[in-house]
């Protein structure tokens, strides 16, 4: 197993939106290096529709090692209607897919948290939101986004079939669980279990192990089981009855896209797809903001940082130890919103609209 190199930071700008936000994380970086005397190591590389644009393939052996070895893997976003029609193995996507699955990242944390500045950014009253602080635990290594069998197949009748399959085991609910029920004692001791348990086999098992799992070890935490469709009808309902919600790779995905618009904007919520810690205490880790490429105003300059930015706060709290450092940005991202700059995704009434780098400029010029 090849080891992982501390402080080592490896960006993966992706296509569309990905390299302007990326850069902006660049600077923030390079701003710690200089003025907290902190060596970070960054190194940078292609990875999704540009990797293929240029090696003819969504990521190379060598930047997937390169990913191996680093400490943090920052990365922008990937995929855009360019390569829509490439065959599976060769779609962006499958970068990001593999990175996730072969450095064993199964908890994708998602927090969903509504500044204050921003209330009136979402499209929900600013009673449902204000205050809103969730965390969305997305299992990130299985279910039907990697189950077996998959494919298209031509069947008798001359038509086509499309397969999927979604399964879990044991282990892989039980280690995600755990994520989650860690999270909530150290936020305000909930978490809510989604699933299909009224449909779905794995949604069933889901359920119970989950359970088993509270019963043996996490008794002080309350837990409630919902099934992922009142999920979503709950969170635009009364998104504060949550506070940790744990589900499978496709609900969490689902759930964390509805989750981003009680905040105000998809280009707001970051974040951290960690793996297991080895006996040394190092993890394998990525961060990443929740939107995609954004084809459409990719390369327009208004494509909004801080989805990314906070990306990297999580990386300094989850993976570096500087919690000091990742508070200290995450106050400068709310100095700057309370100074009234807004990128173009959450300009509204009596705010100025700023770019991709002024944005980034102006939170750097807040870190102290
Ligand atoms: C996400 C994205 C990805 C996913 C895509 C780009 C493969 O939507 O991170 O939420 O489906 O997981
Ligand atoms: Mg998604």
């Amino acid at each position: 197993m090849i080891k992982v190199k501390k402080r080592k930071i490896l960006l993966l700008p992706g296509d569309g939106i990905g390299p302007e936000v990326i850069k902006e994380v660049r600077k923030i970086i390079q701003w710690f290096n200089k003025n907290k005397s902190l060596d970070f190591e960054i190194d940078e590389d292609l990875a999704g529709g540009a990797a293929y644009d240029k090696h003819g393939t969504p990521i190379t052996d060598e930047v997937f090692y390169k990913a191996l070895e680093s400490e943090v893997v920052m990365l922008g976003a990937v995929g855009g209607p360019k390569w829509d029609n490439l065959e599976f193995s060769k779609k962006p996507e499958r970068a990001l897919l593999k990175l996730r699955k072969e450095l064993k990242l199964f908890a994708n944390l998602r927090p969903a948290i509504c500044f204050k500045q921003l209330v009136s950014a979402s499209s929900l009253k600013p009673e449902i939101v204000s205050g809103l602080d969730i965390m969305i635990v997305r299992e990130l290594t299985g279910g039907i986004y990697f189950g077996e069998p998959r494919g298209i197949k031509p069947i008798d009748n001359g038509e086509r079939k499309g397969i999927n399959t979604h399964a879990y085991t044991t282990s892989e609910i039980v280690r995600v669980a755990k994520v989650a029920f860690d999270l909530a004692k150290k936020r305000s001791n909930k978490v809510t279990s989604c699933e299909k348990s009224n449909v779905m086999e794995a949604g069933q098992l889901w359920k119970e192990e989950v359970q088993v799992l509270h019963d043996k070890e996490y008794k002080e935490v309350e837990l409630n089981h919902m099934l992922a469709d009142n999920c979503a009808m709950q969170l635009l309902r009364n998104p504060k009855q949550f506070d940790v919600i744990v589900t499978d790779n496709l609900f969490g995905d689902m759930l964390s896209d509805q989750a981003s618009m009680l905040t105000g904007s998809l280009g707001l919520l970051p974040s951290a797809s960690l793996g297991s810690k080895n006996k040394n205490g190092e993890m394998r880790a990525m961060y990443e903001p929740i939107h995609g490429a954004a084809p459409d105003i990719a390369g327009k300059g208004v494509a909004n940082p801080i989805a990314t930015i906070l990306s990297f706060a999580m990386a300094l709290k989850y993976s570096l130890d500087l919690d000091k450092e990742a508070d200290g940005l995450e106050n400068a991202v709310q100095n700057v919103l309370d100074d009234g700059l807004r990128t173009k995704d959450i300009l509204t009434k009596g705010t100025k609209e700023v770019s991709t780098s002024e944005m980034g400029d102006a939170i750097i010029s807040k870190l102290k």
